[in-house]
């Protein structure tokens, strides 16, 4: 049987724009800030670092060999390669976990929109810190608004899915991607030379041992997850759209060091100025939302890094909407044999209630909760917490244990082209340490193990 040939990406630059469009979002620039401030700066950073090598780059190379070896969607990619069937309920919950990723994410990258709206039309000047965080919750409260910007922010990312792999995704993320490292080592460069920012540095790179416990490892973990786009099936779906003679163990690294670095980056654009201004680190999901414009506010030039700041975030939320979306669609065009128009409009739709749920959470709905969490809370929560961490130990397990050995090494080298001097190190990894310790963590989560701390 003659195989069709499969879409792809056309260059290795397009490869690395967007997996690391896909990796870096709201995860590095909104989530990963406040997540380091909460669990007590440099402490935090150390142990992600941690996660990142020993569980993130496995998981990644994993999913890309899954994906490119598969040549299809998750959920198609574990049934064609899997002994059985069963495997496909793996790409299934990777499908699932984007849906419900994207239910709160496009709610929060319609956040983005609404400060630049409001940064362009000066909106935070002169407020302090109790009048910004009233405008923050009066906005993210309302019923209507967010929904708008919701709305707006999901049409762009469908009209970008809608224009295929290489004339959407690659296109865009090949302008939006430089773009946004351009930005952010500008508001770096800003930071560090802030009169008293340095307690800011300090604060993030001083690791204070004494803070380190299982819930500071899990939120690590959780966060390298995220912000690696790992576990659910995104790095499939692109690995499956990578040429065969592309180094797959270069793209790995290339993408999590980047993401990393645009991590670190983001942290050093906000913590030495969230210092100079005397303002409290651990304040949670509305550090960059209220936080940040009180400091734009006081600053020279404060317009326009307050413009530059918000583009940013909405440029690298749009990056990684891109390839939620991706994941689903492929699903149902390969799976349901759905055109791809199709396949974006109902997918689409189905985003749009759930992001209706989460952005209501945060206003009139703000007492309906399913164990104890909002809407918003649990797309966030079961996603990075739990559905992401056990889609990491099941890929991991199926490279290491169900693939044949020689076809993964195969995929690695492409058919014997590149050195895979890795190979022993990557293999031990994902047969006995990637998997057992993410699982140790979700016990320690879910509450069913000793406690380690
Ligand atoms: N990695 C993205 C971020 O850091 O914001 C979030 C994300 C994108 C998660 C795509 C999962 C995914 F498939």
């Amino acid at each position: 049987m003659t195989q069709k040939k499969r879409i792809s990406f056309g260059s290795k630059l397009g490869v690395v724009a967007a997996a690391a469009g896909s990796a870096v979002g709201l995860g590095n620039i909104w989530r990963f800030p406040y997540e380091l401030g909460l669990s007590g700066g440099g402490a935090f950073l150390l142990i992600y670092i941690l996660c990142v090598v020993l569980l993130g780059m496995p998981v990644m190379l994993s999913e890309f060999v899954i994906g490119r070896l598969g040549q299809a969607n998750p959920a198609g990619a574990f049934r064609k390669l899997g002994s059985h069937r069963k495997w496909q309920l793996v790409g299934i919950m990777g499908v699932c976990s984007s849906f419900l990723i994207m239910g709160f994410y496009v709610v929060v990258s319609g956040w983005t929109m609404e400060y630049i709206f409001q940064a362009v039309s000066n909106g935070f000047v002169n407020k302090d810190t109790a009048a910004l965080s009233q405008a923050f919750t009066d906005f993210s409260s309302n019923t209507a608004r967010p929904i708008g910007w919701m709305t707006l922010f999901l049409l762009l990312t469908a009209g970008i899915i809608i224009a295929g792999v290489e004339k959407g995704i690659e296109k865009s993320t090949k302008i939006m991607m430089p773009l946004l490292l351009l930005i952010i080592v500008a508001l770096g460069l800003r930071a560090v030379t802030l009169p008293g920012g340095t307690d800011g540095l300090k604060f993030l790179f001083y690791p204070d041992f004494s803070k380190i416990n299982s819930t500071v490892i899990l939120n690590a973990m959780g966060q390298a997850f995220f912000s690696l786009s790992l576990g659910m099936g995104c790095m499939i779906t692109y690995g499956s759209y990578i040429k065969k003679e592309n180094n797959l163990g270069k793209t790995v690294v290339q993408v999590t060091s980047l993401d990393t670095v645009i991590a670190v980056l983001a942290a050093i654009a906000i913590f030495p100025a969230v210092f100079a201004f005397g303002i409290n680190p651990g304040q949670g999901p509305t550090l960059v939302f209220i936080t940040l414009p009180n400091i734009f506010d006081q600053m020279t030039g404060g317009y326009i890094w307050s413009i530059l700041f918000f583009v940013l975030l909405c440029i690298a939320a749009l990056t990684s909407t891109i390839s939620l979306l991706e994941v689903i669609v492929a699903c149902l065009t390969e799976e349901f044999k759905l055109s791809r128009i199709k396949a974006v409009i109902f997918s689409s739709v189905g985003i749009f209630i759930l992001g209706i749920c989460a952005s209501l959470s945060m206003g009139v709905w703000s007492d309906v909760t399913v164990f104890g969490l909002t809407f918003f809370e649990l797309f966030d929560s079961v996603t990075a917490k739990i559905l992401m961490p056990l889609g990491g130990i099941l890929m991991t397990v199926f490279a290491g244990w169900a693939l044949k050995k020689e076809a993964v090494e195969a995929e690695l080298s492409s058919a014997g082209n590149y050195k895979v001097t890795y190979f022993k190190i990557y293999l031990f990894l994902i047969k006995y340490i990637t998997p057992v310790a993410i699982f140790i963590v979700l016990l320690n989560e879910l509450g069913l193990g000793k406690p380690l701390f």
